[in-house]
């Protein structure tokens, strides 16, 4: 549309005397197809022109000679209205979707501008839960489509990998744990969460256990060494598991720093904080006041030394500045830390930081599951890989009814088991709570990934199974309601993904998919391809059938799922 609307305001800007940007802001699209496909509303102009609207509108039409994109250009009312030229667009939209192929939708828009993401950042004294499968699936996509929109984007998983839980993990290790299981262990991610169960289990009964996880953590912190080996060794063994489901969803990190890369700089990063002269001491603790801005104060620093979460942000944050210059700092973190990140963020501007102006904290809701549609394991937790393995297994079972004769059924499983869940959490508005359905998610007729993984790839088979023919494409003939709104849809992907962005919502793009797969199956029910007689007529639905394909691929890639092209 972004097209039709630039040819709408050159040809208005010399009629209207209003600026070409102020025109591109007063188009509007109408939902009635009947009032055209843009239209302009003359509201804005009544009042220095002395006339009424519609007599504005009418005036403006008789004097805009028809340009080429446009089928007629009438007044309806208030509005002048323009009406897409659908051959031209039909042919001028397949032509480009079908040559750009992977492209198509991307654009330069980000150019020179860096994007940085910081995302999932799980905490690895734990095993990888469910909540942290928001973060992962909403930041991913987010980095995907900054990415296609031409940004240079930095994805960072800042690890949770400091803090007393590791002094926990440590106390209950040398006391209950040993070296030999967990290296035999087969899943040793587990071994040590048991361990850390075990640990607050026999804190209940002693508390003297707690003081000895917060001095092994000060321990850590002044870098003993026999405690950091055991540390480094409990992180490494975490993060091969977390790198292996991370390959399974298919998500890729620029940077891996966590939390305790930044242990160093902090004294650095204090004594600027203090040298501002924002800070003070309370009770023996170093914090930043934030009365004025009604917000709580920062604790900086506790009386015994041991810093928090909270520090080792604004350090994080201040580092990243330096490498990366950006241009803008996202945080995909779930609501419930909005206030950490407003005392972050409003601490470093009053330290001087302007590029705080630039970091943002993109929230979302609570992940649940239906109830009872998924036993928790030992401390109510659900683990993210055991829900990993039944959606791909309820997958498999439903491919097998319908497909038994698919070839690498398991890799199909797995592409569509994953996509479910991807599109499960990517179709809602971030900000609201998700209650996960099994039934739901999975349902290939319902507003669901399978769903539109499914129409992807049922034309990938009908364009299989149709003869390669030489001949030329009747676009013209491609004209019933259906041919035409399947193909203003498509047009319209480009924008789609540059709204998405705007409040950063790949939710934008899942319900635009649903739309394009719902469209798609309504052309295809009405418009026959390869039951039409004509050729020309065949292969130019084939080539809108084509183009289809290509953009729920394309949309399917910005929400980090895959498009088999059998299922
Ligand atoms: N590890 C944290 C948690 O699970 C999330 C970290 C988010 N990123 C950040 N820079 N604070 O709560």
């Amino acid at each position: 549309m972004d097209k039709y609307k630039k040819i709408i305001s050159e040809i208005l800007e010399g009629l209207t005397g209003l600026s070409r940007q102020e025109i591109l802001d007063l188009i509007e699209q109408p939902d009635n197809p009947e009032y055209g496909d843009l239209a302009f509303p003359t509201f804005s102009l009544a009042k220095t022109l002395r006339k009424a609207p519609a007599i504005i509108a009418q005036e403006l039409v008789e004097k805009i000679q028809k340009p080429s994109d446009f089928s007629k250009v009438v007044n309806l009312g208030p509005y002048v209205n323009f009406f897409i030229d659908t051959t031209k667009l039909m042919e001028e939209t397949i032509k480009e979707i079908i040559e750009q192929g992977d492209e198509f939708g991307s654009s330069n828009l980000g150019e020179g501008k860096t994007v940085v993401i910081d995302f999932s950042s799980p905490n690895i004294a734990k095993p990888f839960g469910i909540g942290h499968l928001r973060s992962t699936v909403i930041g991913n996509s987010l980095y995907k489509i900054h990415k296609f929109l031409g940004f240079n984007v930095v994805g960072i998983n800042h690890i949770g990998d400091w803090g007393t839980q590791f002094g926990k993990v440590i106390v209950a290790f040398d006391k209950w744990g040993d070296l030999e299981t967990l290296n035999n262990s087969e899943d040793p991610v587990k071994y040590l969460y048991d361990l850390y169960v075990k640990f607050h289990e026999e804190a209940e009964k002693d508390p003297a256990l707690e003081d000895l996880a917060r001095d092994t953590f000060k321990d850590l912190e002044n870098g003993d060494e026999e405690k950091m080996a055991k540390w480094q060794m409990f992180r490494d063994i975490s993060l091969k598991e977390l790198k292996r489901i991370y390959d399974i969803l298919g998500v890729h990190f620029d940077s891996y720093k966590g939390e305790q890369f930044y242990n160093d700089l902090i004294p650095e990063t204090l004594e600027t904080l203090i040298n501002k002269g924002i800070t003070e001491i309370s009770e023996g603790a170093l914090i930043v006041n934030l009365d004025k801005f009604d917000l709580p104060p920062i604790l900086l620093r506790k009386k015994d030394g041991a810093t928090l979460y909270a520090t080792r942000d604004i350090c994080a944050a201040i580092y990243r500045y330096n490498k990366y210059k950006f241009d803008k700092m996202l945080y995909v973190v779930g609501a419930e830390q909005s206030l950490h990140f407003k005392q972050v963020f409003k601490t470093l501007a009053i330290a001087g930081f302007d590029f705080s102006e630039n970091c943002e904290h993109i929230p979302f809701g609570l992940f649940r599951f239906q109830e009872g549609k998924m036993s928790t394991r030992k401390g109510n937790l659900i683990f993210l890989d055991d829900v990993i393995k039944k959606a791909i297994s309820l997958t498999k079972e439903i491919i097998l009814e319908k497909n038994p004769n698919l070839q690498n059924k398991d890799e199909v499983s797995k592409q569509v088991g994953v996509g479910a869940i991807i599109f499960g959490d990517l179709y809602n508005d971030r900000i609201k709570n998700v209650i996960f359905d099994w039934d739901k998610i999975l349902d290939f007729n319902g507003e669901t990934g399978p769903y539109v993984q499914y129409s992807h790839a049922r034309i990938c088979s009908l364009l299989r199974k149709s003869v390669a023919e030489e001949v030329k494409p009747d676009f013209a003939a491609l004209n019933s309601e259906y041919e035409d709104s399947l193909v203003k849809k498509l047009s319209q992907f480009p924008d789609v993904v540059k709204n998405s962005i705007q409040g950063y919502k790949p939710s934008v793009i899942a319900r635009y998919l649903i739309s394009v797969a719902k469209e798609f199956n309504r052309y295809y029910h009405y418009c026959p391809i390869n039951k039409e007689e004509n050729p020309n007529i065949r292969q130019g639905r084939l080539m809108l059938a084509k183009a289809t394909a290509q953009v729920i691929k394309n949309g399917l890639n910005l929400l980090g799922i895959e498009a088999p092209e059998e299922m």
